[in-house]
């Protein structure tokens, strides 16, 4: 993995236990806009991170940062330890792998079948068939879709694609989950399952981050709730 110079400052300031370390990061897009100003934010491991704020408000960003997808343009951060303002494409590769994803605009493969879908994540991961068939087959069980393994995602419900999503992002039990707005456009009681996945995972120890619109969802799952307003940090409950 990573070499880091002891004398390095950030890593004397750091939470060397987070999984995510976030000190004063700034965004801005080639635009010109800037999507997050002076972020400071450390994630424990285990934590269920609720990630709320007006539209435009930097959630989506944010997740983006953790991901890798984009760098901060200053500030320190770290994910699983690894500064990624640093971090060569290869080291950032290697940390997606750790890290499921159930994003708005990572779409499932519709010329895939549910199964291969899933199985994405491990295939990348050289796993064998005697392995693979068997993992795939307990996630999708978890999301209750076990009978839909070889039908295509256009023909499932929204809620259905985003179960599948929820596997694919589970199936090679990453050690954290990012979910922007995995409820958007589901009704009640599918968003309400959704969620229940997540939190299901999250006891078993995976770290979750997740964005959304719907405080409602707090009043079944209690979580950390982390504020943004324009990009800036506005509020942190636990
Ligand atoms: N690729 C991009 N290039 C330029 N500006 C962007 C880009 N993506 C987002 N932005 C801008 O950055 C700001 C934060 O956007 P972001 O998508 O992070 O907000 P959000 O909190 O996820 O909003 P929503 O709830 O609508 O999904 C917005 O002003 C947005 O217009
Ligand atoms: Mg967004």
């Amino acid at each position: 993995m990573t070499s880091r110079g002891e004398g390095d400052t950030f890593t004397a300031m750091s939470n060397k236990r987070a999984m995510v370390s976030m000190q004063k990061v700034m965004l801005r897009y080639p635009t010109g806009k800037t999507a997050l100003s002076g972020v400071t934010l450390d994630v424990l491991p285990g934590q269920f991170v609720y990630l709320t704020g007006e539209s435009g408000a930097g959630k989506s960003s944010l997740l983006r940062l953790i991901y890798g997808a984009v760098r901060p343009t200053s500030g320190q951060l770290r994910v699983q330890n690894v500064d990624m303002r640093k971090a060569r494409e290869a080291q950032v590769r290697d940390i997606r792998r750790r890290i499921g994803i159930v994003f708005q605009d990572h779409k499932l493969l519709f010329s895939r079948t549910v199964f291969e879908n899933v199985a994405l994540p491990l295939r990348v991961q050289g796993w064998t068939a005697d392995r693979l068939v068997p993992r795939v087959r307990k996630v999708l069980e978890y999301v209750g879709l076990e009978d839909r393994l070889w039908s295509y995602p256009e023909a499932l419900s929204g809620g259905e694609q985003q179960r599948v999503a929820i596997a694919r992002a589970m199936t090679a039990s990453p050690p954290l989950l990012l979910a922007d707005e995995p409820t958007g456009n589901l009704d009640v009681a599918t968003a309400r399952r959704v969620l229940d996945y997540l939190v299901g995972l999250n006891r078993q120890g995976t770290t979750v981050i997740m964005s959304t619109h719907d405080l409602h969802l707090l009043e079944s799952h209690p979580g950390r709730v982390v504020r943004l307003h324009a990009g800036a940090l506005v509020g942190d409950e636990a």
